[in-house]
C-alpha cells in the first residue's frame, strides 16, 4: 500500500527519538494526527491569550474513524532550542473534540516559546501515537511595552472627520519617509533576540543592514482611536557581539492617510525594543529612546493612496551600519506614550505572495509603455532598469484602457497612485514600493527610452491567509467567474476586507464585507483575518450600531446590510471554523446593536431616513434603488437578531436567546403587516423585497409558495435577467435553489447579457466589476467617477458554487464541519463539477459527472466527522457505492428518499455513488 506523505511522515517520524524521549509508537492502523494548529493557525506569529486553543486533524484510511480520545503534552522551549524537561502532560481525555481545546489547567507565560504534541486515539482505540512537536510563542499577555513612542517633532493638524470628506478634501503632497536609527553595543553573541514592534503608521524593520522580516504593512490596520497593533521577530541571527544598528523606516500608511481624517492625528510615531538574552541568561533590552537619531532617506513621498517616490541617488547602505552615514541624522522627539491599549496582532501580515509576468508591452505613445499583466491584481510593479544617474521614471497604474490604449485613470478618483522612481545610474537597478499598493492590471512606464521586457514584474500582495477552497466545473464561463472572485479576494483582503484596491476608499466597508464573507471563508482560511477585524467592527460602535466602514475612519453607523456586518461576520466564520471566541468577543456588542434598533423601533418596523438601500441595482443612481428603506433595515433587523438569538443559544445564555426570538417574532409581524400582501406579493415588487423576505424567512409559511411564484415573476419580467444590488444578490440563486427554483436559478447566473455575472466575463474581466455595467461595449466606461473593476460584492454567488453547485453545505448545529452535507444540484447544461474545502478537519470534496442517465458522486469526508449525502437517483435502489448497493456498502446508511434524491449518512472516507437519475 503506497503511505500518503502524511502518514509516511508519521511512520518515519516515529522511528526517531523525539525531544521528548522514545515514547512514540507506531499505531497498529495507519492513524495518524496532523495539521497542528494553535489558536487557529500553523505558525501563530504571536499567540495572545493565557489559555491557547490547540486544533489538530485525525488522519485515517479507515472508514467512518472517529476520534475517541486524546492527550496533550505541552513544554517550555528554551532559549537555546531544546524544551524543558518533564513537558506537562494531560490525562487521556476521552472526547472526540479535535478542534480549539484548551489544555486542561494550562496558564502560558508572556513572552515564551512553548512546544506542544498531541495523541489521538480512534474509535477502535488505536494509538496515533504522539505528533511531531510544533512550536508557538506567546506575546506579552498584557505586559507593559518598553520602549518610547518616537517621531520626527513635527506636527500636522488632525482635519475633522465627516462621511464624505475623503470624496471632497484635495489630497495634500505625500510626505518623505522618516528612517530612524540607533548603534548599540552588544558585549556577548546572543543566543536568543525577539524585536517587539509597532506604529501609528507603517514601519519596516532592518538590523545591520538587513530587512528583519518580509512582512508588509506592519504592524497593521486597527481602529487607531481605541487600540494599536504589535508583531515580534526572532532577531537573532541578525545581531552579533560588538556594535550592531537597528534601524526602522516609518512610513505614513493608514494613520497618516488624509482619507483617514477622523483619526487620532497624523504625525506618525514608532517604538521598537529588542530583549536579549545571552548563554548566561543575561537579558538586556535595547529600545526607541531619546538617544535615537532621524533622518529623510531615498522614500521622498509615500501614502496608501498617493504611491511611492524613490531617489535611488539618496540610498546609502550605511545608515543601518554601526559605521553611520552621510543622511542629516537629526534628535528624535519623544512623543507620549500610546494613548491607546497595544495589542498583539492576531492575523496573518500581508506578504509578498505571488509574482505575475507580463503578456505584453505597447509604446502607446513615444516613450511611453503599457505593460498588460492579464490580470487585474494588487500590490506593486517591481522596476528592473538601466538608466543614467538622475533619470526620472514614472509608473502610473490602472485597471484598463482607454479606447486609445492608454491608461484608464478616472476611476482612481483623488489617490495619486503613481510610484517615481529616480535613477542611480549604476547598472541594473531594481526597485518596488512598500508602503503603497495599487490595484492594476496595466502599468505604464515613462522616462526610459527603450525598456527591458523584463522591466516590469506584478508583485501580488496580500494578507497570507492559506487557500483552502477549489471549484471547478464543466462550464469555462463560471470557471472565469470563480477565478474572478477569488482574485477579487486576494486583492481586497489586504490587512482589512477592503471595497475596493485601486481609487481613494480602499476601506473595510462593512456591508460589502457581510455579503462576501460566507463565499470568503470558502476559498481561504480568514479565521484569524476576520477575529482580528471584528475587532475594529466593536471598536465602530456607536449609538446608531456598527459603522459604515470599519477601521472607522469616518462617521456614519447603523446603515441596514452595512451595521448587521458586526453579527453576520463573527457568526459564519464561526460557522466554518468553530471558533467560540468570535462569537464571545462580539456577543455583546451584537446585542447591544438589536437592542438600539429594538428601542428606537418598538413596533418592530425599522423606519430610518438614510441608508444606502439595495445598493447599485441595475438601472438606478447609487443609492437610488426602488427596493424600500424600511424593507431593508425591517428585513435585516430580523436576520441580526435571529443571528443573535443563536449566538446566544450556543453561548449558553437561554434567557437571553428567548428574549431576542421573541423579539424576531415581533419584527416578523411587522415586516408582514406591513410588505406581504394575502397573495403572498412583497410590497414593491422588486426582486431584492422577494430575496429578502425569503431569505430571511419572513414570509408565513402558507404564503411562501405564492411568494416565490412572485420572485420567479420578478425575475421573468427582466427576461430571467437579476435586477439587484449589493443587498439582494447574494440571495438571489440561493433563495431560488432553496424554493426548488435550481433551474431558475442557473438561468440567471448564467445570463451572459446584461445585467448578469458573465456579461462582465465575456467583456474581458478579470475581476468583479462594482456595476453590472461598469464598462459595456456600446457605451463604454460608466460615466460615473466611481467605478471600480475590482469590487467583490457580487463574487459573493461562489458560496453558491460551493454550496449548492458542489453541494458542500454547513450544518449550523454542528460548525467547522463537524457534521455538514453533501447536496449537489446539476442544472444549466452542466456536465460535472467539483468542489473541496480544506475544513479544520481536513478535506471534504464532492465531484460529481453526469453521463447518459448516470450520476455519478465521489465524495470526501475528513476523518472524526461525518456527512448526510444526497444522490440524485431515480428511486433508492438505483444507486450503488463502489459497486455495491449503496445501502448496504460499508459505511453508508441509508436514510430516506425525497424529492428524487437518495440520502445516506456516511462516516469519514471517500465514497463513490454512481446512480441512475432517470
Ligand atoms: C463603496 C462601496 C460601499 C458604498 C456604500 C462606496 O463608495 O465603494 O462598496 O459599500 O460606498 O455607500
Amino acid at each position: 500500500m503506497k503511505l500518503p506523505p502524511t502518514l509516511l511522515a508519521a511512520f518515519l517520524l516515529s522511528m526517531v527519538t523525539s525531544v521528548f524521549g522514545a515514547e512514540n509508537r507506531p499505531s497498529s492502523a495507519p492513524l495518524v494526527v496532523s495539521h497542528l494548529r494553535c489558536e487557529g493557525l500553523d505558525a501563530p506569529t504571536l499567540v495572545d491569550t493565557p489559555a491557547p486553543r490547540f486544533s489538530w486533524q485525525m488522519e485515517s484510511a479507515e472508514r467512518g474513524a472517529r476520534q475517541s480520545a486524546y492527550q496533550l503534552r505541552i513544554a517550555e522551549i528554551r532559549p537555546h532550542g531544546e524544551a524543558i524537561d518533564p513537558p506537562l502532560e494531560s490525562p487521556r481525555i476521552t472526547s472526540d473534540v479535535s478542534q480549539w481545546v484548551e489544555f486542561p489547567s494550562l496558564t502560558v507565560k508572556p513572552k515564551t516559546r512553548y512546544q506542544w504534541q498531541v495523541r489521538v486515539w480512534d474509535h477502535e482505540q488505536h494509538d496515533s501515537g504522539w505528533s511531531a512537536p510544533t512550536p508557538f510563542e506567546t506575546s506579552l499577555l498584557g505586559g507593559e511595552w518598553l520602549a518610547d513612542w518616537l517621531s520626527d517633532g513635527h506636527t500636522v493638524a488632525t482635519p475633522t472627520p465627516d462621511s464624505d470628506s475623503h470624496k471632497k478634501r484635495p489630497p495634500p503632497p505625500p510626505a518623505a519617509a522618516r528612517y530612524f536609527r540607533k548603534t548599540f553595543d552588544l558585549p556577548n553573541q546572543p543566543v536568543s533576540a525577539r524585536l517587539y514592534l509597532s506604529a501609528f503608521g507603517l514601519v519596516e524593520p532592518w538590523i545591520n543592514g538587513q530587512k528583519a522580516t518580509n512582512d508588509l504593512f506592519l504592524p497593521g490596520w486597527p481602529d487607531y482611536k481605541i487600540r494599536n497593533f504589535y508583531v515580534a521577530y526572532d532577531v537573532t541571527p541578525l545581531l552579533h557581539s560588538g556594535p550592531n544598528t537597528l534601524g526602522l523606516i516609518l512610513g505614513e500608511g493608514w494613520y497618516s492617510s488624509w482619507l483617514a481624517g477622523g483619526q487620532a492625528g497624523p504625525t506618525p510615531k514608532v517604538s521598537a525594543w529588542i530583549e536579549v538574552t545571552d548563554a548566561s541568561g543575561q537579558k538586556s533590552i535595547v529600545a526607541t529612546d531619546a538617544s535615537w537619531q532621524w533622518a529623510e532617506g531615498p522614500i521622498t513621498a509615500n501614502g496608501i493612496y498617493p504611491g511611492e517616490d524613490f531617489d535611488a541617488r539618496k540610498e546609502d547602505a550605511a545608515w543601518c551600519q554601526p559605521a553611520g552615514g552621510a543622511w542629516n541624522w537629526q534628535p528624535v522627539k519623544v512623543e507620549d506614550k500610546s494613548p491607546v491599549e497595544l495589542n498583539a496582532r492576531i492575523s496573518q501580515p500581508v506578504r509578498r505572495i505571488e509574482e505575475l509576468k507580463p503578456i505584453s508591452r505597447k509604446e502607446v505613445s513615444p516613450g511611453v509603455f503599457i505593460y498588460d499583466l492579464g490580470q487585474n491584481m494588487v500590490g506593486w510593479a517591481r522596476l528592473k532598469v538601466q538608466a543614467p544617474a538622475g533619470q526620472a521614471i514614472q509608473l502610473r497604474f490602472g485597471e484598463m484602457l482607454n479606447p486609445d490604449g492608454s491608461l484608464y485613470t478616472k476611476n482612481l478618483r483623488a489617490a495619486r497612485a503613481t510610484a517615481n522612481y529616480i535613477a542611480k545610474g549604476q547598472g541594473l537597478e531594481t526597485w518596488e514600493p512598500r508602503f503603497s499598493f495599487f490595484g492594476f492590471r496595466y502599468v505604464e512606464l515613462s522616462g526610459i527610452t527603450v525598456p527591458a521586457d523584463d522591466a516590469i514584474t506584478g508583485v501580488v500582495v496580500h494578507s497570507d491567509l492559506p487557500r483552502i477552497g477549489h471549484f471547478e466545473c464543466s462550464n469555462p464561463l463560471l470557471n472565469k467567474l470563480y477565478s474572478n472572485t477569488l482574485w477579487g479576494q486576494k486583492g481586497n483582503f489586504l490587512e482589512v476586507p477592503t471595497d475596493c484596491p485601486q481609487r481613494n476608499e480602499r476601506l473595510g466597508w462593512t456591508g460589502d464585507a457581510q455579503v462576501f464573507c460566507h463565499t470568503a471563508n470558502f476559498n481561504l482560511n480568514c479565521g484569524a483575518f476576520y477575529r482580528q477585524w471584528a475587532a475594529a467592527l466593536r471598536d465602530s460602535f456607536d449609538k446608531n450600531g456598527y459603522a459604515n466602514v470599519a477601521p472607522k475612519v469616518f462617521n456614519g453607523s447603523g446603515v441596514p446590510g452595512w451595521s448587521d456586518a458586526g453579527v453576520i461576520v463573527p457568526w459564519m466564520t464561526y460557522l466554518h471554523t468553530g471558533d467560540r471566541r468570535m462569537l464571545e468577543e462580539n456577543f455583546e456588542i451584537a446585542q447591544r446593536s438589536i437592542d438600539q434598533f429594538a428601542n428606537a423601533n418598538p413596533s418592530g418596523l425599522r423606519v430610518i431616513k438614510k441608508g444606502f438601500g439595495d445598493w447599485l441595482a441595475p438601472g438606478y443612481p447609487a443609492g437610488k434603488a426602488p427596493t424600500p428603506l424600511a424593507l431593508i433595515a425591517t428585513a435585516y433587523f430580523a436576520r441580526s437578531t435571529e443571528l443573535v438569538a443563536q449566538m446566544a443559544e450556543v453561548l449558553g445564555k437561554p434567557e437571553i436567546a428567548a428574549k431576542d426570538r421573541a423579539l424576531l417574532e415581533t419584527i416578523k409581524t411587522a415586516f408582514q403587516k406591513e410588505f406581504i400582501t394575502p397573495d403572498g406579493k412583497v410590497s414593491s415588487e422588486e426582486q431584492t423585497a422577494y430575496l429578502l423576505a425569503l431569505g430571511f424567512d419572513l414570509v408565513p409559511a402558507e404564503l411562501r409558495p405564492q411568494t416565490i411564484q412572485h420572485l420567479a415573476q420578478a425575475i421573468a419580467d427582466k427576461d430571467n435577467h437579476l435586477s439587484t444590488g449589493f443587498l439582494g444578490t447574494p440571495l438571489l440563486a440561493p433563495v431560488l435553489s432553496d424554493s426548488g427554483l435550481s433551474e431558475l436559478a442557473y438561468k440567471v447566473v448564467l445570463q451572459d447579457t446584461y445585467p448578469g455575472w458573465l456579461f462582465s466575463v465575456k467583456n474581458g474581466a478579470t475581476t468583479i466589476w462594482e456595476r453590472w455595467d461598469s464598462w459595456t461595449p456600446d457605451k463604454g466606461f460608466n460615466k460615473d467617477g466611481m467605478n471600480s473593476f475590482n469590487h467583490y460584492a457580487y463574487g459573493s454567488v461562489v458560496g453558491w458554487f460551493y454550496d449548492t453547485i458542489g453541494g458542500l453545505k454547513l450544518d449550523a448545529s454542528s460548525p467547522a464541519w463537524k457534521h455538514f452535507v453533501i447536496a449537489p444540484t446539476s442544472g444549466g447544461g452542466l456536465k460535472s463539477a467539483k468542489a473541496s474545502v480544506e475544513t479544520p478537519y481536513g478535506r471534504a470534496a464532492s465531484d460529481w459527472k453526469i453521463q447518459g442517465d448516470r450520476f455519478d458522486l465521489a465524495v470526501t469526508i475528513p476523518a472524526n466527522t461525518s456527512a448526510t449525502v444526497h444522490v440524485p437517483a431515480k428511486d433508492s435502489n438505483a444507486v450503488t457505492e463502489s459497486g455495491q448497493p449503496a445501502n448496504k456498502a460499508n459505511g453508508v446508511k441509508f436514510l430516506r428518499f425525497e424529492n428524487g434524491k437518495a440520502i445516506y449518512e456516511v462516516g469519514s472516507g471517500t465514497y463513490q455513488f454512481e446512480s441512475k437519475a432517470k
